[in-house]
């Protein structure tokens, strides 16, 4: 696949990805003051994948979130439209599968995952609900959707804290640590206008998805979302 075959993605996003790819997972450890990793553990935990089965990581960006997954003997593809974000994480980890793909028309089969999952890459998409559908059609029935994406923490006085994090000392940290400061401007503005934890829960119901839990990490800065397909 290539850049072409990709036109209808919203290609400012993946642009964006380009810029950012090289110093992506430098930035990504400094801005979450090291919970990133945390986050990665529990998504692997929910997505609950054993050996021998294959799990579709999309909008895997360098592969970061594959990883565990692949060194787990589980068999993971990484997609991602960001072209940029596939080159590093190939040349980062070439052992890795990876697939230049936009999550709201994949190429893939019917129903040949054992599980989908997503971090950090679902508030990026411009038609969420094609895209949960899209998910949908990909996982076998019985099998898994996780998602891992920011959230609203639950205790109102550290959500104030954190949203004046967000909107003032990240954007001047990413200054610093990462190739294009002006994405994670854009960063902190999605983070906020993305659902809280319910909200996502119902957009995943309606969807189609089924038994539709939730655990909120870091005091719901993330929540790892887990349901079911049909
Ligand atoms: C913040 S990065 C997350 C990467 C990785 N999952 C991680 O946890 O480090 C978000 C990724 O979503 C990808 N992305 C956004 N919209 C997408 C879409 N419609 N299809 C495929 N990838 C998409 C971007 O290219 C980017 O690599």
């Amino acid at each position: 696949m290539t850049r072409a075959d990709l036109d209808k993605a919203p290609t400012d996003v993946a642009a964006m990805f380009d810029a950012v790819a090289a110093k992506y997972d430098r930035t990504n450890d400094v801005l979450s003051l090291g919970q990133a990793r945390a986050w990665r553990r529990a998504t692997v935990r929910a997505v609950g994948a054993e050996s021998g089965q294959t799990v579709l990581d999309i909008a895997a960006g360098t592969g970061t979130s594959s990883e565990p997954f692949a060194d787990a003997g589980v068999h993971v593809v990484a997609a991602d439209f960001s072209l940029g974000m596939l080159q590093v994480g190939k040349a980062r980890r070439p052992d890795l599968t990876f697939v230049a793909a936009d999550a709201t028309r994949l190429p893939f089969a019917d129903g040949c995952f054992d599980a989908v999952t997503m971090s950090f890459g679902l508030r990026n998409v411009v038609d969420v609900d094609g895209a949960l559908r899209e998910f949908r059609r990909v996982t076998r029935p019985g099998g898994r959707l996780v998602v891992c994406e920011f959230s609203q923490p639950t205790f109102a006085p550290f959500r104030a804290v954190y949203t004046n994090y967000l909107m003032r000392a990240l954007p001047r940290i990413a200054e610093r640590t990462s190739s294009d400061p002006a994405a994670y401007v854009y960063l902190a503005e999605s983070i906020r206008a993305w659902p809280d934890q319910a909200g996502l829960g119902g957009q995943l119901q309606r969807a189609g998805w089924q038994g539709v839990q939730w655990r909120s990490l870091s005091g719901g800065i993330v929540a790892v979302h887990r349901a079911t397909c049909p």
